[in-house]
């Protein structure tokens, strides 16, 4: 029998930095009353000059690993989600692998904007599934203010920067992720984008002059578009896992618009008590938003082990999607395992000693080229 993929680590990385609206209105012109009456967000987090996408991930993983009980050795795989990475290439995903000294995981990144964690945590758990893995790391981390244009009011009220991750394990227990629906239509590719510094627009000093290396986004056209994917995605992921709608205790949408969210309530006849919202703190978070919105169900003791619960989220692309999971929680019984941060500077040594034995292989390897290479 197939192994199920149980979730069983989660952490989150959340920058300290504070931007309330107030401050927004003070850059561009709008009210804290228009930004809260239309999207519901009052402040979002932005990340120091010292925090990346790879930075928050690598916190997020290191956290969800300790919940999980597992050291980064034992991870078979890493996938990172997110819609602002670190570089074009190299993945993140391999910098958190580097950084957490997960030294079995394969590593890649995966891009389906904000629907990008549901898409994430499906493929992950895919791979449990099928035997091929049995201990995956499944990351959101964005840090969306670097490419949000602080002069557009139609889009810098919008977004934050954050980190959440979860641990994957298998387990012959049933429960776990039950269904996926992931869905996309690229005839929306122009309605959300970063136009430059792709192949099709790549970066110059006239692409940065007007402003094509930010978000650029179509507000009226996504809402439409996300008030319609949310309620139905979230009826398919049920059909598909043959849970009715009323034995899901809690659903945990993406974070984008509490407008949005209540339109799915209303849509699906759900009370919005139902569902997790915390828009208000961090705005849209894109990747990293449904995870931050899980650890806080958690602390909030919204969410308990055995609860079957719907993620749902949109996005560019573009994309949507839904899963629904029997909550778990930790599966391994506790072990005295390091702290995280002892696993950051074995990690550190360890990239620093393969750096050093690149070199020096690149020394003894130059001198035997035959002449002409
Ligand atoms: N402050 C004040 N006025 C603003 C404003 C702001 N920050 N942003 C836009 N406006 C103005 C517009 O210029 C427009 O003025 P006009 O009527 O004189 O032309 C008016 O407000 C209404 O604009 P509209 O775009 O229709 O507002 P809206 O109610 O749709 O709200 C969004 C705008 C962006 C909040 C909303 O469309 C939205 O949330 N869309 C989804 C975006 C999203 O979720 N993206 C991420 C997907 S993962």
């Amino acid at each position: 029998m197939s192994p199920y993929a149980h979730i069983t680590g989660w952490g989150t990385s959340i920058p300290e930095k504070v931007v309330t609206n107030e401050e927004i209105a003070k850059m561009v012109d709008t009210t804290d009353d228009w930004i809260r009456e239309r999207t519901g967000i009052r402040e979002r987090r932005v990340a120091s000059r010292d925090e990346t996408t790879a930075s928050l991930a690598t916190d997020a993983a290191l956290k969800a690993l300790e919940v999980a009980n597992l050291r980064p050795e034992d991870l078979d795989l890493i996938i990172v989600s997110s819609s602002s990475p670190e570089y074009i290439f190299p993945a993140t995903a391999c910098l958190v692998q580097d950084r957490i000294g997960a030294s079995k995981a394969g590593a890649f990144d995966l891009l389906a904007a904000c629907t990008g964690f549901i898409y994430a945590l499906n493929v992950g758990a895919q791979t449990i599934r099928s035997g091929m893995n049995k201990n995956v790391l499944v990351i959101g981390s964005e840090t969306l203010s670097r490419f949000t244009n602080w002069k557009d009011r139609g889009t810098c009220i919008l977004f934050g920067d954050g980190a959440g991750a979860f641990v994957l394990q298998a387990s012959e227990e049933p429960g776990g992720v039950l269904s996926s629906v992931l869905r996309s239509d690229g005839s929306g590719e122009n309605l959300l984008s970063i136009p430059a510094g792709g192949s099709f627009m790549p970066a110059s000093s006239e692409t940065v002059k007007d402003g094509h290396h930010y978000i650029q986004m179509n507000g009226r056209e996504v809402f439409r578009f996300a008030t319609r994917v949310m309620a139905q995605a979230t009826r398919e992921a049920a059909e598909a896992a043959q849970v009715p709608l009323e034995e899901i205790q809690l659903i945990i949408p993406h974070q984008a618009n509490r407008r949005i969210i209540e339109a799915a309530a209303r849509g699906l006849d759900i009370s919005l008590d139902r569902f997790i919202i915390n828009v208000e703190h961090y705005g849209n978070t894109s990747t990293a938003s449904i995870p931050i919105a899980t650890c806080e169900a958690i602390d909030q003791g919204r969410l308990k082990s055995g609860d079957r619960i719907v993620f749902v989220g949109f996005g560019a692309g573009l994309t949507w999607g839904a899963s629904v999971v029997q909550w778990s929680g930790p599966i391994l019984p506790k072990r005295r395992i390091p702290p995280p941060f002892s696993y950051r500077i074995w990690a550190r040594i360890r990239s620093l000693l393969l750096r050093l034995v690149r070199r020096m292989e690149g020394l003894i390897w130059g001198s035997h080229y035959p002449d002409g290479w």
